[in-house]
């Protein structure tokens, strides 16, 4: 078949190059931008997707951003649900209120709101913390929802606010090591894909700290005024019981997130998750 051994040589390397060439790109085209297993989910990993272009359509509304191809053209950065499942997309959009972060999509790595302020509401615990601070609109919205609750006989009191990322992985981890990962799961985000990072989330309880950010919250009278007022001052109960397998975390009537009243009403009224209310509801199986 070949002339010589040169030319078997030259027949070799060639057809080594084409080998290699094709190995690369398909590989490449089936890797998502994150795919945390119950092995890595202790240590997520950071990829080259999460790109500063990701937070630089900081304007963009969700909507908008989901049907925007990205520059990079990798899913990471478009803000789209990926196609692999257990695949985790990087918001196009942190810093918009109605920002969509889940088991699906988080926030670019390092996203830290800016700037964070501090409700002038009690909290069960004293001392400066960065578990106090809020972005502004959500802080104005809470200092109005306890004073509305105050006027109904409900003394609330902060749990836990804000969380950096470095704070959200100690948690997680922490949480791992106490109950098991798929356990762990059910309750706490993985860094980059709490709520809380966004400055836009915060837990609520008592003021007396009873059952604060526990399952015997559930029933209680502020938890039930929470459900009944809290998208007055434009906060959702984020968690609810009943869309598990929506929002992949269990029930948290604690847990309350500012959308805006607007968009607050719409959801409590029609008793949806964030997601079914952005049409991002994706099964979640994690
Ligand atoms: N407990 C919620 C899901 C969080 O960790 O952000
Ligand atoms: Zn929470």
């Amino acid at each position: 078949m070949f002339k010589n051994h040169k030319t078997l040589v030259k027949a070799i390397v060639i057809t080594a190059v084409i080998v290699l060439m094709a190995g690369c790109s398909s590989k490449s085209a089936v890797i998502p931008s994150s795919t945390p297993s119950a092995s890595s989910a202790a240590t997520p990993t950071v990829t080259p997707a999460m790109t500063p272009a990701a937070s630089t359509s900081t304007t963009t509304p969700y909507a908008s951003a989901s049907t925007s191809p990205s520059a990079s053209g990798t899913p990471a950065n478009t803000g789209k649900p990926s196609s692999q499942p257990n695949a985790v997309s990087v918001v196009a959009n942190p810093k918009e209120i109605t920002v969509l972060v889940n088991k699906s999509f988080r926030l670019p790595d390092g996203y830290k709101p800016d700037p964070l302020v501090d409700p002038n509401v009690p909290f069960i615990f004293e001392g400066k913390s960065e578990k106090r601070m809020l972005r502004k609109e959500a802080a104005d919205a809470l200092e109005k929802l306890f004073t509305g609750a105050k006027a109904d006989g409900i003394s609330l009191a902060g749990v836990s606010a804000y969380r950096s990322e470095a704070t959200q992985n100690t948690l997680y981890n922490n949480y791992v090591k106490k109950d098991g990962v798929e356990a762990a799961n059910k309750y706490s985000a993985k860094p980059g894909t709490s709520e809380h990072q966004t400055g836009l989330a915060i837990d609520v309880s008592g003021s007396t700290g009873k059952c604060a950010a526990e399952d015997c919250f559930t029933g209680t009278k502020e938890a039930n005024w929470l459900v009944d007022h809290a998208a007055e001052y434009g906060y959702i109960v984020r968690y609810l019981k009943g869309k598990e397998s929506i929002t992949g975390y269990q029930y948290e009537p604690w847990h309350i997130r500012f959308v805006g009243k607007d968009i607050a009403k719409e959801i409590m009224a029609k008793g949806i998750t964030l997601e079914e209310y952005l049409k991002q509801a994706i099964p979640v199986s994690k």
